[in-house]
């Protein structure tokens, strides 16, 4: 895998791009597919590094997958039990192994799960996920690292969760799936990642309501049958295409987009200056003018995306006055700010407030990616600044956009 992109900036992207599956549906939906009796076949799963430890951690627990010829994943359980411990080494690499907690104590009552280490946007603490497990009869011990959980006789309940947390959400659903009785959320997340997983556990005989509202009602079944399942476009990297055609003065038209789950992007692009046509094959995106400075403040869906703040940062960079950004979901997600800087943007940081003054250019040098979206920022930047631009560390990229340099290509970027 490549370490380092090398970009030569000042090209207008032009042509059109086809979205890949969701990496954050993708990856929940292959947890929850040990919860069924029976094959598990997932279409419109990304090629993607997360995507690929992810099936690393399944075959290592015991569970059968292959890569069919068209593309999909077929999933098989074993009708015995599951080894209940993920492996630290692979559970290290991926902050979705701890969504293993939920799936493992709804197929077999128990669970060991590598507490997550430290990540880079923030330290991603697990309270809520082990509130809600606890409330359905989980027993909870958490000793050399690991979190050790056994439910003898899972049954529903009423959870509240202090914060909408998308994980959270997601590993109580799982429980609750197969628990004896009726489990509410309240205060769930409202993502549509949390709407796709909802649909994949109904489709297999769940019984869970009211996914994509702050109030999901799981109804415990006793068995969960296999089947067949296309997952959601990917919304993130659809938000970080559009910003691509606005940030080089391009046009770009992108496929295999559900418009509803862009609202907040497109609204916010829009107040940036760059044309968005829904159209029925898909988004065109247009830049505008120029780049209009404007606020952001990132909310849990439906607000604006934590994981679009960094690539509308890079844009801001080029704004025609100052922008406010503030970032309200994780603790510690300005690690570009410092990136950004070398290439010439004027940005403050206060707490979890930065100020963009926009320059009239960005100029290439040498960046390193920190994390996934600060890495696609990167790009953008890069895309739009003068010269070259290596960034390295670009492993980082890989792990959440399939086929991402011949996708820029394509649309005319100089990448290598
Ligand atoms: C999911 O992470 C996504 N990952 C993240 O995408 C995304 O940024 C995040 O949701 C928010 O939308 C996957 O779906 C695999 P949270 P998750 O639990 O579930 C705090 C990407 O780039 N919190 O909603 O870990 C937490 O510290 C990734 O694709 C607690 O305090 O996010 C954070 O500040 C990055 N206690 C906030 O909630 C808890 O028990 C949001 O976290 C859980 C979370």
């Amino acid at each position: 895998m490549l370490s380092a992109l090398q970009i030569e900036g000042g090209y207008p992207l032009l042509g059109q791009v086809r979205v890949s599956g969701a990496k954050n549906a993708g990856l929940v939906l292959m947890a929850a597919s040990i919860l069924a009796e029976g094959e598990v076949i997932l279409d419109n799963l990304p090629r993607i590094r997360d995507v690929e430890i992810m099936d690393k951690i399944l075959n290592d627990i015991g569970v059968t997958t292959h890569w069919r010829p068209d593309g999909s994943l077929s999933i098989c359980p074993p009708n015995s039990s599951l080894k209940t411990k993920t492996s630290y080494e692979l559970a290290k690499m991926l902050r979705a192994s701890n969504l293993f907690l939920g799936a493992m104590l709804g197929r077999q009552k128990e669970a060991i799960i590598s507490l997550p280490g430290g990540c880079d946007i923030g330290s991603r603490p697990m309270d809520l996920h082990i509130k809600g497990v606890q409330a359905l009869g989980s027993e909870i011990q958490i000793e050399h690292g690991y979190i050790y959980a056994n439910a003898k006789n899972p049954t529903g309940a009423s959870v509240y969760l202090d914060f909408p947390s998308v994980g959270a959400t997601e590993n109580i659903i799982m429980m609750a799936a197969k628990a004896k009785g009726t489990t509410i959320i309240e205060n769930s997340a409202k993502e549509p990642e949390i709407v796709d997983l909802a649909n994949f556990l109904n489709s297999m005989g769940a019984r869970i309501r009211g996914a994509g509202t702050d109030v999901i009602k799981i109804e415990g079944v006793d068995e969960l049958i296999g089947g067949r399942y296309s997952i959601i476009p990917d919304r993130i990297e659809a938000g970080t295409f559009m910003i691509a055609a606005a940030i080089t003065k391009g046009e770009i038209l992108i496929e295999n987009v559900i418009p509803t789950h862009l609202h907040p992007v497109i609204a916010k692009l829009q107040e940036t200056g760059a044309l968005v046509e829904n159209t029925d094959s898909g988004l065109i995106v247009k830049a505008g003018q120029a780049i209009n400075p404007i606020d952001i403040k990132t909310l849990p869906y439906p607000g604006f995306p934590t994981d679009m703040q960094s690539q509308m940062m890079a844009l801001l960079c080029l704004a025609e006055g100052p922008s406010v950004i503030v970032e309200n979901v994780f603790e510690n997600r300005f690690q570009i700010v410092d990136e950004l800087k070398r290439m010439g943007a004027k940005i403050k940081v206060e707490g979890h407030t930065a100020v963009v003054e926009g320059v009239d250019y960005l100029h290439g040098t040498t960046v390193k990616a920190t994390d996934l979206r600060a890495g696609a920022a990167l790009i953008l930047a890069a895309l739009a600044a003068e010269g070259e631009t290596k960034i390295e560390d670009a492993i980082h990229i890989f792990r959440g956009y399939e086929n991402v340099r011949e996708k820029l290509t394509n649309l005319g970027a100089k990448v290598s």
